[in-house]
């Protein structure tokens, strides 16, 4: 765990301003800047950074936070990567992260170092090996793509790597994979006369590679069962975990960006030719079938992913891995699509045959997670005579209804399985044990009008985010702390009781809950929190008006049940008199700080 009081102190070091400047030009308007979402696409600006809140936030698109929030979004990495890289910059030291990932990183450092300096021999390597270059031109690549994936050439040779390395017995060689040692003790390189693709990881750093046999494979195979496979990867390391990352990420991100989509293939070569053919937002799994980390990691890229498999079964095979590990990775406003090739190609020979664009409008329209899903539920199934088959449906549609995160789509999909099974809504939902939609959740946040009914809860959260020390004011046994708005106020003015709460501003206040379940709920304020601050007299305004309603509702049920008791005889005239009085004084009275 990185403490708390460090994520204070470096979101106090670091300005938003400057992390985000990193990476997008911002114009200055008003208090604020402001800029083209970097999230999604757009020609008028609704991004804005608000210095004095610390605080970014996309009208158009919703997504928000701090400069941590930030750096997550915009490269894709995890809370720690990210506070590292801001504390990195700001020339902190992260203290106190666990041993376990102390002795991780200490055991990373020196391999990374030993995988670029490989890279860096493979390519050079290539540059002196016609054969390598004429089977890349050969596949259509020019020196312009291949040297943007870092392609390269592992010489024919049992110790080639010994010239980029003096100390081939440097047991981090063995560790990272780039030598095996064999029985005797003998070393030798694990890629040999082989086509090097390097796998990069999020911060382009090498972490492994790919080696392809150089020819035609097949034939070779036939010839001599010793050629090996026609990929030789490199194993887990460390460095290299393959259920979580995707070849080409480094390179595609600017593409996958403005196109707001992903492509996933299954091949090293898809990547690179597709980009040949100026498709750059496509990358691969490498090898291994895709995981939910995979999903996730792809979600977090773009708001729209594709698979893009052969159309033999093997690739509906594999379709239907990825289909499984979306379901628990989607949201609303996500969508994972699949596109089946013609059986006779790969994406390398499709767009090689059909051009770019052919294959840009195929990608455009893949078919939807719904269709592909209901598709292979129906597969061989009587519906219009069978019952046992409209009940085998059902029955087979429960485990991915019930493991599919998008509560609208979970709906939808409920309604079209309803409709194939001759069922209601309702009779699905039953019988898959998923409840409807949950009523009260927060109310959905809405523009700053006011006089608009609010929740009390709501009411009195927007002065308390910009003033947190007014959570002291609340009287709290009067707040419920069922309702998620409540629960947060209560947590607030828990902190603050504990002389606990973070200086700077709602982005620190956001990044404290992080992981809490109040994050959500702060989440779901952002849109309120980033407009204009708002006056903090009409603030205080607002504040006191809400107490005052939180009163009024104590006294309102008060005299309800006192009227009740009235009514059954137990109650005096002159009691209820006295607290309808109070009632009236209550409301007239404007109580200040
Ligand atoms: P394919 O066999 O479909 O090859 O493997 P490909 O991508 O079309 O390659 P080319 O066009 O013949 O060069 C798809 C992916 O499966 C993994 C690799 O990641 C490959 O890109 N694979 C395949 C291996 O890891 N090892 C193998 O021996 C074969
Ligand atoms: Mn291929």
């Amino acid at each position: 765990m990185i403490p708390e009081s460090f994520i204070q102190e470096l979101l106090a070091r670091v300005d938003i301003v400057d992390v985000v400047e990193r990476y997008v030009a911002l114009r200055k308007a008003g208090a604020n800047y402001s800029a083209c979402c970097p999230f999604h696409s757009e020609k008028t600006p609704s991004f804005t950074v608000s210095p004095s809140k610390q605080f970014y936030h996309c009208f158009g698109c919703g997504a928000h936070g701090s400069a941590i929030g930030f750096v997550m979004q915009y490269a894709g990495v995890g809370f720690i990567e990210a506070v590292e890289d801001l504390a990195h910059n700001a020339g902190m030291q992260v203290p106190q992260v666990s041993e376990r990932i102390q002795t991780e990183r200490a055991k990373k450092a020196p391999l990374t170092e030993l995988m670029a300096r490989a890279a860096r021999f493979y390519k050079e390597q290539l540059k002196a090996s016609p054969k390598a270059i004429d089977y890349l031109k050969g596949r259509g690549l020019t020196g312009e793509i291949a040297a943007r994936f870092g392609l390269g050439y592992a010489p024919d040779d049992w110790q080639g790597l010994q010239a980029a390395f003096p100390d081939y017995n440097d047991s981090a060689l063995a560790a990272c994979g780039l030598v095996i040692e064999n029985e005797q003790g003998r070393r030798y390189d694990r890629f040999r006369d082989r086509v090097m693709f390097p796998i990069l990881d999020q911060r382009g750093n090498v972490i492994g590679f790919g080696g392809r046999f150089i020819g035609d494979h097949k034939a070779a195979q036939a010839e001599n069962a010793a050629a090996g496979p026609k990929y030789l990867n490199s194993p887990e390391t460390p460095l290299f975990e393959k259920g979580r990352e995707l070849y080409g990420l480094a390179q595609a991100r600017q593409a996958i960006r403005d196109s707001d989509q992903v492509i996933v293939v299954e091949g090293y070569m898809d990547v690179v030719a597709l980009a040949q053919h100026g498709v750059g937002n496509a990358v691969a799994t490498l090898g291994t079938a895709c995981t939910p980390s995979h999903v996730h990691k792809l979600l977090r890229q773009a708001s729209k992913v594709v698979f893009c498999f052969d159309g033999d079964a093997a690739g509906r095979k594999a379709a239907w891995r990825a289909l499984e590990a979306s379901l628990e990775q989607l949201a609303d406003d996500r969508s994972v699509g699949f596109l089946f090739l013609p059986t006779e190609h790969d994406p390398d020979s499709f767009v090689r045959a059909e051009g770019a664009d052919a294959f840009r409008r195929l990608a455009a329209q893949p078919t939807t997670l719904t269709e592909f899903l209901m598709r292979e539920l129906c597969a061989g199934l009587d519906l219009e005579r069978s019952a046992e088959d409209r009940a085998r449906l059902v029955h087979d549609a429960k485990p991915h209804l019930q493991k599919l995160a998008a509560p609208v789509l979970r709906v939808q999909l409920t309604k079209a399985v309803a409709k194939a099974a001759a069922m209601t809504q309702a009779e699905v939902e039953d019988q898959c044990g998923i409840k409807p939609p949950t009523r009260g959740r927060p109310p959905p946040p809405r523009p700053r009008h006011r006089t608009v009914a609010m929740t009390l809860e709501h009411a009195l959260l927007e002065p308390v985010l910009y003033k947190p020390e007014r959570a002291a004011r609340i009287p709290l046994e009067r707040v419920s702390a069922e309702d998620p708005q409540g629960a947060l106020l209560h947590a607030i003015a828990d902190r603050v009781d504990h002389g606990e709460l973070p200086a700077g501003g709602i982005g620190m206040l956001i990044e404290s809950f992080r992981g809490t379940p109040h994050e959500a709920t702060l989440s779901s304020l952002a849109p309120l929190m980033a407009q204009d601050e708002p006056d903090p007299g009409e603030l205080e305004a607002v504040f006191v008006d809400a107490l005052e309603r939180l009163r009024e509702k104590d006294l309102t049920r008060e005299i309800a049940a006192l009227n009740q008791k009235a009514r059954a005889g137990s109650v005096t005239p002159e009691e209820l008199r006295e607290l309808l009085a109070r009632k009236a004084q209550s409301q007239k009275t404007q109580p200040s700080e």
